[in-house]
């Protein structure tokens, strides 16, 4: 059956190779998923080569640990590590049906990403946006071929949650959709089709949540206690979920909302200083809540 307002899959472009834009780890774990589930080369670029090693390291880190439990052969190992290269120049571009990006979470970056892209991929690549709160009509709005761009929003563990928010932008044509809605379906997720408002659907009802958790702490609640108070309620207490996303991503997300949702949606002051001060989680190597 067809999803929710995907176009007819029939006007939907082959995928032969995929561009990442960015090496981070959701970057990564996206380049493992597309070469895992298409079998297609994957080029990963960033700024510098010691974080395109980073992240083909943890490409092929993963595909160890997927061999050490038996889900993939030798061969098959061998081949996926064969897939994946890593570089900072974007000219292996040139070929690609798909490009994705996931670099930092800011429009005025997306925008710079993409124009330079342009330069480099076909008209009828595909630009798809791994971004969790912007819009994607903005985002397409300089470029001279705004009709391929579309949101491609995965969640975090990408190997494992099973959901991708496909987001249409205001001019993104249906060959560019029903792309979107094959490749999705070629790795094994579930697509929606979302509307392009701010952080979607799944990100602006965890921000409530993850808000809401902010505002507790702030108005004098332990973590410990808050974490405590949802241990089973959902799959993660709300500062191990931001933890997970990093707590810059959760920040923007929830400045983002509160931009269009005042009365909504709190930006906790706690959480900036967290940000500021680079702590990468709120909890330790150990896996214990770190409470200082
Ligand atoms: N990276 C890769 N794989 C991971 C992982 C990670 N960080 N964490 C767990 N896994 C894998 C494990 O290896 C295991 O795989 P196998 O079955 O192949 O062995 C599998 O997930 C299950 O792991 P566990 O049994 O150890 O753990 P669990 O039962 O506690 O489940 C979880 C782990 C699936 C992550 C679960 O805790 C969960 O669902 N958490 C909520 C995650 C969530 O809400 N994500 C959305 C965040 S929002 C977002 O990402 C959007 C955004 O734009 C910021």
């Amino acid at each position: 059956k067809r999803p929710a307002g995907a176009p007819d899959k029939a006007l939907a472009r082959k995928v032969t190779k995929v561009g990442v834009v960015g090496a981070g780890l959701m970057a990564s774990q996206m380049a493992l998923l597309f070469i895992r589930r298409l079998d297609v080369p994957v080029i990963m670029t960033d700024l510098d080569q010691a974080r395109v090693d980073k992240g083909v390291g943890y490409v092929h880190d993963e595909i160890d640990k997927l061999l050490a439990k038996g889900r993939i052969s030798q061969d098959k190992a061998n081949r996926l590590k064969g897939l994946i290269t890593g570089s900072t120049s974007k000219d292996g571009f040139a070929d690609a049906d798909f490009v994705i990006e996931a670099v930092f979470e800011e429009m005025g970056v997306k925008k710079s990403v993409w124009a330079e892209v342009e330069q480099i991929v076909t008209p009828e690549c595909v630009l798809a946006t791994n971004t969790s709160s912007l819009s994607i009509t903005e985002m397409a709005a300089d470029l001279k071929h705004p009709e391929r761009v579309v949101g491609f929003h995965f969640f975090n563990p990408v190997a494992v949650m099973p959901l991708l928010e496909i987001i249409r932008g205001e001019k993104t044509d249906d060959a560019t959709l029903a792309t979107a809605f094959a490749t999705g379906k070629s790795l094994k997720k579930t697509c929606i089709l979302v509307k392009n408002s701010p952080s979607f659907v799944v990100n602006r009802l965890l921000g409530r949540f993850m808000g809401e958790a902010g505002k507790i702490v702030d108005e004098g609640t332990p973590v410990e206690v808050v974490e405590k108070a949802f241990a089973g309620v959902t799959p993660m207490p709300p500062f191990m979920l931001i933890s997970l996303v990093g707590p810059a991503i959760a920040l923007h997300n929830s400045e983002t909302l509160h931009g269009a949702f005042p009365e909504r949606f709190y930006v906790s002051p706690n959480l900036a200083k967290v940000v500021e001060e680079k702590i990468p989680s709120f909890y330790g190597a150990d896996g214990k809540l770190d409470d200082s």
